[in-house]
């Protein structure tokens, strides 16, 4: 599927405006506050009917206006077609109205329709810096895409999780507190036996995939079970605590690098390009694990490439090729670089 055109109408700091892209690469050009992120939301915002930065949907409608829209035409087997999303806020409720070729449809079907998108922002370098939390929320993210059971495990999961936690907290004998929480401990084991499972299967296929240009990436899977094993262990401090204490809520993943002259984690020893190439080799790796199954996914890249010297830009130029790509970039620089078929837009 190939995104020919986006209208834009009342969306972010856009009035009115229609933009065109290349089938293989478009850079949106501009100096800050132009617009180039808001742009790469907008086509975000089409193809999975929410933006990425968000906090109330109401953000995504001009300042000045109470309706907002995005219409895009894609490509798909040599027909166009138009798919939009109207927002409307009134009495305080923003709503979305999803087209396609102007007939209303439900969401999940809206969606049914349409091609994966993959985006690549600098916060994204999050997964690397931060917290184990943040690891895990990009994994769920990823496998809950392509997987409705597993986010329905997930839930489920972190469902009983709290519930488990609220019986811990009550003040009742052990033996009381046992007989309550057996229902939820073989529960929660089921339940967290889906997680571990795909999360395994993930890393073995980023492991897979290691080859980045003259570097290997890889991944190491630290998982902390939820079985009866370790739960009889941990079951004592779960009562001092008042807490659970182990499942994969507590999963970690180490993402390692390693080139001709060292192996090293890239959360404690990278350097900043080091992080941001990992969140890459994470990201073509995403691109490809969707691809196989939904077929070529779009990529859009908010201004990636400020911090990459120069033999790192041409490594992601390079990867990206075989996918329709939309990057923003502040470097007027750069752009001279890209020999390549593509289609610039100033804003
Ligand atoms: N709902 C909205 N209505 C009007 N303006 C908005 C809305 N949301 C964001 N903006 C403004 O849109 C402008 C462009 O934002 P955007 O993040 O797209 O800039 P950018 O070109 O990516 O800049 P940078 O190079 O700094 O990343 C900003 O001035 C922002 O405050
Ligand atoms: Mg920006």
């Amino acid at each position: 599927m190939i995104l020919k055109k986006i209208s834009l109408s009342n969306f972010r700091n856009f009035k009115n405006q229609e933009l065109v892209f290349n089938r293989r690469l478009t850079i949106v050009a501009g100096e800050n506050s132009r617009g180039k992120t808001n742009l790469l939301e907008a086509i975000y915002f089409v193809l999975k009917g929410q933006g990425f930065r968000e906090e109330k949907e109401e953000e995504l409608i001009n300042l000045n206006f109470s309706r907002g829209k995005v219409t895009a035409v894609f490509e798909d087997n040599g027909a166009d077609n138009v798919f939009e999303i109207d927002i409307d806020k009134s009495n305080g409720k923003t709503v979305k109205i999803f087209f396609v070729d102007r007939t209303k449809k439900r969401l999940i079907l809206y969606k049914k329709e349409l091609t994966s998108v993959v985006l690549f922002t600098p916060d994204q370098i999050n997964i690397i810096k931060g917290a184990p939390s943040l690891r895990r929320e990009y994994f769920n993210a990823v496998l809950s895409e392509r997987d409705d059971e597993y986010k329905k495990h997930l839930n489920n999961f972190e469902n009983a999780l709290r519930r488990r936690n609220r019986i811990l907290e009550k003040h009742v004998s052990e033996i009381k507190l046992r007989d309550e929480l057996s229902f939820w401990n073989d529960y929660l084991e089921k339940e967290s036996r889906y997680i571990t499972e795909k999360r395994s299967e993930y890393v073995v296929y980023l492991n897979n995939h290691k080859k980045l240009d003259s570097k290997m990436f890889s991944i190491s899977y630290l998982r902390n079970d939820f079985s009866k094993k370790n739960l009889t262990e941990v079951f004592p401090k779960e009562m001092a605590l008042r807490k659970t204490l182990i499942g994969p809520q507590k999963d970690d993943f180490d993402i390692i690098v390693q080139d001709a002259t060292s192996k090293k984690d890239i959360h404690r020893y990278g350097s900043r390009s080091e992080e941001r190439l990992a969140v890459f080799w994470l990201k073509i790796n995403e691109l490809r694990y969707f691809e196989n199954e939904l077929g070529k996914p779009i990529l859009l890249l908010d201004d990636i490439f400020s911090e990459l010297d120069y033999h790192n830009k041409k490594i992601i130029l390079n990867l990206i090729g075989q996918y329709q790509t939309i990057a923003s970039t502040t470097d007027e620089e750069f752009l001279k670089e890209i020999k390549s078929d593509k289609e610039i837009i100033n804003l």
